[in-house]
Parts: structure tokens; sequence; C-alpha cells
């Protein structure tokens, strides 16, 4: 008997088991993937942020040494290569969940479905559905993830029609690339071709990317940004159909009145994604999915049914790794009577383009919305002596506070390195501090960390370098 079974070895997943076998649980893991780690893992974070990085050297080298007096001759791409050094990292790492799994004495099932036939038992599944395994527990956790939405009238072939799984395993560079989605997927592996060498055309439902959910400011710099490295956008455009004509990929949008259509040799649909409950055997223990697929939890993770929780993608709330494994050790300290809990509002959101998006708390137009009184500070990477150094002065760091209180409600940064930057604001959202306490906080010189501080000062209108 389990006390507790973890179906989906993703972020949430695999967190959960370990966190659980930490505090004494007996506990097993089941994947239906032959390797642990989930989309995460396998074919998001880890494998797009390696195409990142990889075609980011790529771009420098071409485009971007000359002003240090550094000049190069020729040089020459070898995508294959690229892909699998990809492939080594995600290898290493999905190999280091299956060491943490037995160095924690979890009981990890690969190569098979996790069906709940009933609160108290999960059934192991081959891919033909033949039970082979059965494990009795006292509690379910379904971790079960989110796979691509599909878009009707386009079908996914994986060879010239690719969801992101497609686009990071291309053998050769496309000579056009369209993406359908100026989402987060849309704008980082676009920017992965494009840097290595492919015309990119990037077609948007909404009038801006990024889902108009970031800061305006950040939205308007980053579309800037984006078309100066040559993406194209068509924005306001709903794509309704594509069809492979021999290796001619026809897409067809509409644009206001107008249906349009525009030809390319790779089609990337990246629209979404959606919680997968698959097989998952829902039904046995009258489990229901709510009309956007997600399974609904209460404070503790708990859904209606007794003994089952679920959290990460398959529950509401934004799709990130980060997110899924917060959410896996508060679920689980709550099971073990720990009053664990998770402050949405300080969870970091980031893009990894060039330059960076990131993110936390709300944004000015959330703010204005609830009708909270704010002040807000802004400062540019073009007025800090480090981003001058490293020739990274495009962006800036934007803090809003509480008008009366000081209180950091959201920070927005574009700019070298916002990912890593935005760890001292999330930490200090996550502590109710001011802005005036990151001002007065020391910030090391010359760092990219000063334009932080820089963008506090700003909020009282006291900014020291500009
Ligand atoms: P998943 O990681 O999806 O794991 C679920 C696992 O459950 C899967 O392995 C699946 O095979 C398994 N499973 C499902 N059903 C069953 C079953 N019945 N039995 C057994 N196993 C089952 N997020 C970030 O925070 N930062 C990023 O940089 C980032 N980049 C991304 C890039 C791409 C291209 C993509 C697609 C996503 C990216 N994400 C990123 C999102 C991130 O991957 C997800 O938010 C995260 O993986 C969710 O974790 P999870 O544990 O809920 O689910
Ligand atoms: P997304 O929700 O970020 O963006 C999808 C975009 O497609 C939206 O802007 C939407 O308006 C547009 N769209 C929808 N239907 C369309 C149509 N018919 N025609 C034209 N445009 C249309 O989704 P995306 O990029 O697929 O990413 C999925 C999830 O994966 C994200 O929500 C994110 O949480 C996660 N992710 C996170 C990353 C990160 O944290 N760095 C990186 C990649 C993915």
């Amino acid at each position: 008997m389990y006390d507790l079974i973890v179906i989906g070895s993703g972020p949430g997943g695999y967190i959960a088991a370990i966190r659980a076998a930490q505090l004494g649980m007996k506990v097993a893991c089941i994947e239906r993937y032959a390797t642990y780690g989930g989309t995460c893992l396998n074919v998001g974070c880890i494998p797009s942020k390696a195409m990142l990085n990889s075609s980011e050297r790529y771009a420098e080298i071409q485009h971007g040494l000359d002003a240090h007096g550094i000049s190069v001759g020729s040089v020459s791409l070898d995508v294959p290569k690229m892909v699998s050094r990809k492939q080594e990292v995600v290898d290493s790492l999905v190999g280091g969940v299956a060491y943490l799994f037995k160095k924690n004495k979890i009981d990890a099932f690969n190569n098979c479905w996790g069906r709940i036939a009933s609160t108290s038992k999960v059934e192991l599944l081959d891919d033909d559905g033949n039970v082979t395994q059965s494990l009795d527990t006292k509690r379910i956790l379904i971790a079960t993830g989110s796979k691509p939405i599909s878009l009707p009238g386009i079908t996914i072939d994986k060879k010239n029609i690719v969801d992101s799984t497609g686009a990071l395993e291309f053998e050769e560079v496309p000579k056009h690339l369209v993406i359908i989605g100026a989402g987060v997927i849309g704008l980082e592996l676009g920017s992965v071709w494009s840097r290595l060498g492919a015309k990119v055309t990037v077609i948007e439902y909404l009038p801006e990317i990024l889902g108009g959910r970031a800061d305006k400011d950040v939205t308007r710099e980053a579309l800037k940004s984006l078309k100066k490295q040559g993406l194209e956008f068509i924005l306001q455009a709903k794509v309704t159909g594509a069809e492979d004509k021999d290796g001619v990929v026809e897409v067809t949008y509409e644009q206001g009145d107008a249906t349009e259509t525009i030809s390319c040799d790779k089609l990337l649909v990246a629209i979404g994604r959606k919680p997968f409950t698959q097989n998952l055997g829902l039904e046995n223990v009258g489990l229901t999915p709510n009309k956007r697929g997600q399974l609904e939890v209460d404070k503790n993770f708990k859904t209606s049914v007794d003994g089952i929780y679920a959290i990460g993608d398959v529950i509401p709330g934004p799709m990130l790794a980060h997110k899924a494994e917060e959410e896996a050790v508060v679920c689980v300290e709550r099971m073990n009577d720990i009053g664990a809990h998770i402050n949405y509002d300080a969870i970091p959101d980031i893009v990894y383009t060039e330059p960076e998006i990131a993110s936390v708390g709300k944004t000015a137009q959330e703010l204005k919305d609830a009708g909270i009184e704010f002040k807000s500070g802004k400062f540019p990477y073009s007025a800090n002596g480090r981003a001058k150094a490293m020739d990274a002065t495009g962006g800036f760091v934007k803090i809003l506070a509480d008008a009366k209180t000081d209180r950091i409600l959201g920070a927005h940064i574009i700019g070298k390195s916002a990912g890593d930057l935005i760890a001292e604001l999330a930490v200090s959202m996550e502590f109710g501090a001011s802005s005036e306490d990151i001002a007065r906080s020391s910030h090391a010189h010359p760092t990219l960390a000063e334009i932080v501080k820089e963008a506090a000062l700003a909020v009282d209108k006291r900014t020291l370098n500009m």
C-alpha cells in the first residue's frame, strides 16, 4: 500500500514525489513515456533554452562582435550537431530525475499509463490498453500536465506542419518558417530559427504580441526589437487553415474582410496548450474537468473527490514549470499538516528572447482595472555602466508600488538577463518589501542589478544616475 501515487513525472510530479519521500511517505510515480521529467525536461523548457543559447552564440558571432574589434572569418552551421547537443542536455537531466527517484527510494514506473481505477487503486496500462499491474494507495496526485492545442483544419504531420516538439528537431534551417501565434513559444522558437537564418513570419490573432497579457511598454519594446532582428509579424489575423502541397505549406488567414494566403516550407502551430487527462480514468471516480479541461482544486490542491489531488498544468493558473514545482511542494506538505502556501502574485514569468522579458506581480493595466492607486519607477539599461560595457543598452526595469504603502505590486523588465534580475523582485514581493527597501539595499557595482535599484529609486523620483 502506497501513501501516495503520483501520475506524471514532469516538474509537478517528480518534485511532489521527492518531497513526499523526504517527508517519509511511501511513494510511486508513473510516467507514460520512457524518460522522466515531463514536457519541461523532454520537449519544453530545457531543449528550447539549449537551442536558444546555441542560436544566440551563432547570431553574436555573425553580427555582435565587430564593435568589440573582433572579426571572425567564415562561420558555418551544423544543425544536426546543434540538435544533438540539445538532446545531450535533455538526456543528462532526465537521467538525473531517474537518479533522484532511486536516491529517494521512490518506485518509478515508466512506459506505462497510470489509470485511476478507484480512489485507492491505480492501474498500469500498456499502450494497447492492457492492465499490466495494479497498485493500492491512500492518496493519488494527478500531475499529467498539458498538450498543444490544435487548430481545426490543420493537421500536425510532424514533417512540415509541426508543434513546438517538431520545431525543436528540424534537421536543417527552414527557408521560410511561418508561426501561428505570437505567444511565448512563437517568440522563443521564432527567435531560434530566425537567428539561424530562416525567414520567420508570425501570424497573431490579437493586435499585440504575448497574448496581450504583458506590460504595454514591454510589449512595444519587444515588438520593436524582434522586428529589428528580422522577425515579421502579421497581427490581427486569424489563421483558418493550412495545407501541405508537395512540400509547400499554404497557410490561409483572415485579416479584416480579406482572406490571404502565405506559403512556407515549415509551419509551427503555437496557439496555446490544454490540460491533458486522456486515459486517466477520471470517470471511474466521478471527476469531471471544467469547460477548459482543467481539474478544479481547493487550497490543499484536493479535487472534488476525497484522496485525489492535482497540480501543475492540469489545474488552473499559468502553465509554468516553477508554478507546478511550488504547487507540488505545498500540496504534499499540506498532506503532512505543514502549513505551506503559495503567493501566486510572486510567481515570475520569463520569455527567453533576446532581450529577455520578465515580469512578476501585476501590470499597470491590472492595477488600474482593480482601482488600486500606484506609483511607477522606470530606469533604462542605457544609463547603466555595466550594460554599456556589455553592449546591452536596450530595455528597462519598471517597478510598480502601492501609492500609499510603497509595497511593491509588480515589476516588469525587458533587457539582458531580465530573467535573472526578476528573482530579486519576486523575493522582495514574497517578503512584502517596499520599493524603498530595494532602493536602500546595496547593489554591487558595476552590475545590471543596479538598474533594479535605480528603478526603485525612480518610484520616489530620485534616481542618482539619470
Ligand atoms: P508536464 O511537464 O506536462 O508533465 C506531465 C507528465 O505526465 C508527462 O511526462 C506525461 O507524459 C505524463 N502523463 C500524462 N498522463 C499520464 C498518465 N495517464 N499516466 C502516466 N503518465 C502520464 N515553463 C517554464 O516555466 N519555463 C520555460 O522556459 C518553459 N518553456 C517551455 C517551452 C516549451 C516548448 C513548452 C512546450 C513548454 C514550456 N514551459 C516552460 C511550460 C512547462 O513545460 C510546463 O508548465 C510544465 O512542464 C508543467 O509541468 P507539469 O508537471 O504540470 O506537466
Ligand atoms: P500562448 O498562450 O503563450 O500564445 C498563443 C498565441 O496564439 C496567443 O497570442 C493567441 O492569441 C494566438 N492565437 C490563438 N489562435 C490563433 C489563430 N487561429 N491565429 C493566430 N493566432 C492565434 O501559447 P504558446 O506560445 O503555445 O505557449 C503555451 C504555454 O507554454 C504558455 O502559456 C506558457 O505558459 C508555456 N511556455 C512557457 C515558456 C516560458 O515560460 N518561457 C516558454 C514556452 C511555453
